[in-house]
């Protein structure tokens, strides 16, 4: 008999007809002459409940019928006595596709530590609060294809290995062509990991942005949406060493389009989550509070999670220039407290704690920074005109969330040849290998600009998760290399 996935089985209401499920086994139980099996195929966060009349089919039909196991169930599909689903299969036959021993199985019908999960990385996606996750990571995909392409955005492949290194700060993976069997050796006879990609230095991408620019300006809106690389702070809860970020680029856009757009599209994003995965929502929502209220009354969120996605499409984010939130900062009561571990003043690269105070504290809501140092800021963005001497600004601006912080990041781009020139002289960087940017502002430059939505800090944010590890099925830690 064909199959039925189990989400359209639930919503069925063709009661007494034959139909088929299989999935993997969450829980058994049973009383007095009956079974009853949690099924669960991934198609729903919901299980499919069979009950198993043990006179009819034998004691032996359930035998090998553990947590785990997959099964495939022919029955007949009824309404549910029980609370909790409409309706349920009552088993005609039963076949273990593949049994799984209970005694050496990892993954047992309870809740297990998040670490313990990590470890188990390849039946992390069997559990209520993976397969969720992996429901939205796969939603929200799609929905940013169908956000851009209703824009009449080009999606555009930007190259994984590249000679380029768009945010300049030196936290690349290097590929090189090394035979691992005949590794070429330096003077001392140690391997030279400096042999290089045919002759050239590359590294995997740190940001698709640059070639987003030539895509801009010949497309006029384009988005890069890949895997990125950094080799930089992969041991918080919001870096990964391998994550995804969609990167919009588009021309004739001023840093408020470019703000108008983050807003819209963050908000298309939830609003797509919140209409379309609603039962797992409610899931993420009912295992966020039960977390909370282990936390200390003043640690606690005030807002559930459904309640704070539905804040985020309701109301317009926040913008204040950088400026204006350092003295936000200084007038705090933070401040005078000497409550910051960083000093704030004019200038620094804000730390986390300033920005959670800004979002979490001050503001309560998403907020965007705008017009941040030059100095602090890469080497691409838009200069301001008349600015103060030593308070130079750039065009850039970093969206902020609570709970999550930096969300994207983003700037207008300088498309003046002669200040980019300058600017590339001012920081040491090597012109010659990005003689091809330059171009674009040789021949037929343009006013643009573009950010980049880190993926998983969406993801963290609409699924509640406070680990960004728990939101990619596979993170690049030591622990979890070998897949
Ligand atoms: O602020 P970033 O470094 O900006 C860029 O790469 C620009 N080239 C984007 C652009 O203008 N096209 O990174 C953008 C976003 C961050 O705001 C953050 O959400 C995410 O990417 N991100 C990371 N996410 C997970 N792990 C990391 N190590 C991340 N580094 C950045
Ligand atoms: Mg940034």
């Amino acid at each position: 008999m064909k199959r039925t996935k189990i989400v359209e089985a639930l919503k069925s209401q063709a009661y007494q007809s034959a139909i088929n499920v299989k999935g993997w086994v969450r829980t058994k139980r049973g009383s007095k002459g009956v079974a009853f099996i949690q099924l669960n195929d991934g198609s729903t966060i919901h299980d499919m409940q069979i009950v198993v009349d043990l006179e009819k089919l034998g004691e032996d039909s359930i035998k090998f019928v553990h947590t785990g196991a997959c099964l495939s169930v022919d029955g007949k599909l009824i309404p549910s006595q029980g609370s909790g689903q409409s309706v349920e299969i009552q088993a005609e036959s039963i076949e273990v596709l593949g049994a799984a021993d209970p005694e050496k199985y990892p993954m047992q019908p309870k809740a297990h530590s998040m670490e313990f999960l990590r470890e188990n990385a390849h039946f992390r996606p069997r559990t209520k609060t993976f397969s969720t996750v992996l429901r939205l990571r796969h939603g929200l995909a799609f929905a940013i294809h169908q956000f851009f392409h209703q824009k009449g955005f080009y999606y555009l492949h930007s190259p994984i290995i590249t000679a380029s290194d768009a945010e300049g700060a030196g936290e690349m993976f290097r590929v090189t062509t090394l035979d691992a069997k005949n590794p070429p050796l330096t003077e001392t006879g140690e391997v030279d990991f400096s042999a290089d990609f045919f002759g050239r230095q590359t590294n995997l991408t740190v940001s698709g942005q640059l070639e987003g620019e030539i895509g801009a300006l010949a497309m006029g809106e384009v988005y890069t949406f890949g895997p990125t690389f950094r080799a930089e702070n992969s041991n918080t809860a919001r870096h990964l060493a391998e994550f995804w970020m969609i990167e919009p680029e588009m021309a004739f856009y001023e840093l408020e389009d470019n703000m108008d757009l983050a807003q819209e599209f963050i908000q298309y994003l939830v609003r797509f989550a919140l209409e379309n995965y609603p039962d797992d929502l409610k899931f993420l929502d009912e295992r966020l509070a039960k977390e909370e209220s282990q936390k200390k009354a003043e640690e606690r969120s005030e807002m559930g999670l459904v309640e704070k996605l539905r804040f985020v499409v309701e109301n317009d984010f926040k913008r204040i220039t950088y400026t204006e939130a350092i003295d936000i900062l200084l007038s705090s009561n933070h401040h005078k407290k000497g409550k910051f571990q960083y000093e704030v003043k004019w200038g620094i690269d804000l730390q986390s704690e300033h920005e959670r105070y800004l979002v979490e504290k001050h503001f309560k809501q998403p907020v965007i920074l705008y017009n941040y140092p030059k100095n602090i800021k890469a080497f691409y963005m838009k200069q301001n005109e008349n600015e103060e001497v030593g308070r130079e600004t750039v065009r850039a601006m970093d969206v902020l969330f609570p709970g999550i912080g930096e969300i994207i990041g983003g700037s207008q781009r300088e498309e003046i040849l002669e200040k980019l020139e300058q600017r590339i002289k001012e920081l040491n960087m090597p012109e010659e290998s990005l003689w091809w940017y330059l171009d674009l502002r040789r021949f037929g430059s343009a006013p643009h600009s573009g950010f980049g939505l880190g993926f998983e800090r969406l993801l963290m944010f609409v699924t509640g998760m406070s680990n960004i590890r728990d939101v990619i099925p596979f993170p690049r830690t030591p622990k979890s290399a070998e897949f």
